[in-house]
């Protein structure tokens, strides 16, 4: 497998140096085994997320420069939504601060207390925001998406059969959102197919309910389906983005992944005679800013608006895609199960499989993040139980489908040689895995997204 040369050359750099075995040890166990702890200059290779984490661009650096900061109606502004617009096809687009300030903004429109809100999978903070707005989130992924080991195209998609099940017993009235997340980041940055999301919103007009997509990756998700899906082969990116949309009603996105920004996000409705235009506005002024600039300054919506465009190109999602398929190539020949074929946005590996003796209460996932930590000083995370929490009614600790660890690779920032260190740390963990007994326990929690604060022990 060999590596997709990068499009682009470098023109600044960071300078980053590993620290010794010995003191990573010891920065581990102060950050109370929580990867998120950690200050980032001891990190040699972070991992922890693609999020706001890419290199920009000489020309978004050169639209920062151009920012127009005016409170209302600035030119940035309108050079953000003539991008979404074109871009999605779209009617009406709102900046907000990144992903999670759009759910905080557009949920409570949709849900409150006795209401359901359905996913293929709700990302950790999406499904934060259903429950607080009173809500309850159920995932209803393909059962394919369950088995990491078989490698089948799309294992993002919704189970359409079962979203419909679930539709009727649940009843239509009290399904307040049907949330597509494309790609579906905690089923490891697996695709949703044109085919699926088609069906999807068909099922959504029957029932007569909202079509929400959650379009962190769109443009990696848009570039599977050109590669994989029949019929897309000859169609351009642009035109594939266009027609994913267009079976959605409404879509939040948190730019800081596709678009290649370090903060931002986006709102979207298709249709500017949407009633719910008027409460997107209201609540941003409540809560983000004034509707023109929803949290983010003038400079970053420039750069978003380049962004938007970067993120699309084709050369670029080829080598990006590229760099996991080179990572997982190596893992193959070591017998490391990942989320396979590789997401779009990195590689999940499945803990439970390298960790067959520690149970899902232990969270293998989180003890093969401390260990590729102390082994080179690598960030990841844990997408597995350890992540989802208990259930929000009883308290009892949840069991993930899956157990993964994940490389979420930043855009841009990693070479050849960072991701042959990666391979090389996993197999040299894969070959002591057996002598690695303990698993984790939580000392301490927070009541809701516990992953990012809590404290942790071995067992
Ligand atoms: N939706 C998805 C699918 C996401 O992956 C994220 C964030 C969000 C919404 C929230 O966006 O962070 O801008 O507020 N995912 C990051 C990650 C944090 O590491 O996967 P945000």
């Amino acid at each position: 497998m060999k590596y997709v040369p990068e499009p682009f050359r470098i023109k600044m750099v960071e300078k980053i140096k590993p620290l010794t075995r010995q003191e990573r040890e010891a920065r581990i166990q102060a950050a109370n085994y929580n990867l998120f702890g950690l200050h980032a200059q001891d990190v040699y290779i972070d991992l922890l997320t693609d999020s706001g984490t890419g290199a920009m661009s000489s020309d978004q650096w050169a639209g920062i420069m151009q920012g127009d900061e005016a409170y209302a109606g600035s030119k940035s502004y309108y050079h953000l939504i003539d991008a979404g617009k074109d871009i999605f096809g779209y009617d009406f687009i709102q900046p907000v601060h990144q992903g999670r300030a759009g759910e905080k903004v557009l949920f409570p429109l949709f849900l409150g207390k006795g209401k359901y809100a359905i996913s293929n999978t709700f990302f950790d903070t999406t499904r934060a925001h259903v429950e607080l707005a009173g809500a309850r989130a159920i995932d209803c992924v393909v059962e394919a998406a369950k088995n990491p080991a078989v490698r089948a195209p799309f294992k993002g998609n919704m189970d359409t059969a079962k979203l419909e099940q679930l539709i009727n017993e649940l009843g239509a009235e009290n399904v307040g959102l049907v949330v597509l997340t494309i790609t579906n980041n905690s089923a490891g940055g697996q695709p949703v197919s044109m085919e699926n999301i088609k069906t999807t919103a068909q099922i959504c007009k029957k029932y007569n309910l909202t079509l929400e997509i959650d379009a962190a990756r769109f443009a990696e998700n848009a570039y599977f389906i050109k590669r994989d899906e029949p019929g897309y082969g000859d169609k351009s990116l642009q035109d594939i983005i266009r027609e994913m949309f267009s079976h959605g009603d409404i879509f939040h996105m948190s730019s800081k992944k596709d678009a290649i920004v370090n903060m931002g996000g986006i709102l979207g409705v298709k249709d500017a005679a949407h009633p719910i235009i008027a409460g997107i506005k209201a609540h941003c002024i409540s809560y983000e800013g004034f509707y023109t600039y929803g949290g983010m300054s003038g400079r970053d919506m420039e750069a978003l608006a380049i962004g938007l465009y970067e993120g699309t190109e084709e050369d670029f999602l080829r080598y990006r895609i590229g760099q996991a398929e080179y990572l997982a190539a190596q893992l193959d020949t070591a017998g490391i199960v990942y989320q396979s074929p590789v997401g779009g946005h990195g590689l999940f590996i499945d803990a439970a499989a390298l960790f067959p003796h520690i149970p899902y209460t232990e969270f293998p996932a989180q003890v093969l993040a401390i260990e590729l930590y102390k082994e080179a000083g690598i960030r990841t995370c844990d997408i597995g139980s350890f992540m989802l929490g208990n259930d929000p009614d009883t308290g009892v600790q949840l069991q993930s489908d899956f157990e993964f660890t994940r490389f979420a690779i930043p855009r841009r920032v990693y070479t050849q040689a960072h991701f042959d260190i990666m391979a090389e740390a996993l197999i040299a963990i894969k070959d002591r895995a057996h002598t690695i007994e303990r698993g984790m326990k939580i000392t301490w929690e927070p009541p809701i997204l516990r992953h990012f604060q809590a404290k942790l022990a071995y067992v």
